[in-house]
């Protein structure tokens, strides 16, 4: 797990965990190794033995948006494992601390705009979902805003609920519960249409910033070399939490959005990184910047 506990990451591998070790009669062992925006995880899972008995979360951070941040990364997302399935698509929403002035993301915009020089995002290291979407929207803006960098958005959320931090781009499944609670304040989710756990939240398009559409994903990976048949049992395990009532309902109640039949294959999760690296490559490089 490459990020802080607590956070959405950490989350849905906790979850799906505590369903996935009824079917494999194994307790899985959720370990957070955090650091080089989910990185530092990702490599050591990717050189661990490929018995079965090491798995790792990734996401759009770790295995689409890191090759273009880090020239130098030990994995390549597209070769050094087998996939064994997609977890659970998180929807994108911007948040901002409850006493940030804009009302609205229209009022947003223009704030950041006019005061870049004074506002911080928060986000869990260079390359992580919380980073790359930010900088997205942020190099859409053209502004520069003063990046606070946590282990996690976990820690970030707190961050922001203690108004330490101004706002931050977040997976929907970390954001619900303190944005219903009105602790923190979101301007608008970043997909097509609106999430069925937070239906007040308006969609970037209505909200006036159509072109900002991005959504992440949390999947599965074994390293390379780990036995077919062994990447099927957990693909199977998967399969099941996802399809538990009581699994699928706390991932739904959090925005969490269930793969369908057609992506729980590890061949589709395969394919679809591929794609992922290929369009956000090209993204992070237009944004302007450079690996550290
Ligand atoms: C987390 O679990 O902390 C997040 O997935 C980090 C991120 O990529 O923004």
């Amino acid at each position: 797990m490459p990020f802080a506990a607590g956070g959405p990451t950490d989350v849905t591998a906790r979850i799906l965990g505590e369903h996935m070790s009824k079917t494999l009669g194994q307790q899985i062992e959720v370990k957070n190794i955090v650091g080089a925006g989910g990185t530092t995880a990702i490599t050591h899972g990717a050189q661990s033995a490929p018995d079965g008995y090491t798995i790792m979360i990734g996401h759009m951070g770790t295995h689409s948006a890191a090759p273009a941040f880090y020239p130098n990364l030990k994995y390549d997302p597209t070769k050094d494992f087998e996939p064994i399935g997609l977890a659970v698509g998180t929807p994108i929403v911007i948040v901002a601390r409850k006493d940030f002035p804009p009302k609205n993301l229209k009022e947003f915009i223009a704030y950041l705009k006019a005061n870049s020089t004074m506002i911080d995002v928060a986000h869990a290291g260079i390359a992580s979902v919380s980073h790359t979407t930010c900088l997205m929207l942020t190099h859409q803006l053209g502004v520069k805003l003063t990046e606070v960098t946590y282990r996690g958005t976990g820690p970030a959320l707190i961050g922001l609920a203690g108004g330490h931090v101004d706002i931050m781009c977040d997976q929907i499944v970390n954001l619900v519960e303190r944005i219903k609670d009105g602790q923190i304040k979101a301007y608008a989710i970043a997909t097509p249409a609106r999430s069925p756990a937070l239906p007040d939240v308006p969609t970037t398009k209505e909200a006036g910033l159509p072109d900002y559409e991005v959504s992440a994903l949390n999947a599965l990976f074994a390293p390379k070399g780990t036995p077919e048949p062994i990447v099927a049992r957990l693909n199977e395990a998967l399969s099941r939490a996802l399809d538990d009532p009581t699994t699928k309902k706390r991932l739904l109640d959090l925005g969490g959005v269930i793969p369908d039949s057609q992506q729980r294959t590890g061949a589709w999760l395969g394919d679809f990184v591929k794609a992922e690296v290929a369009r956000w490559s090209p993204i992070i490089k237009a944004a302007g910047v450079l690996g550290p």
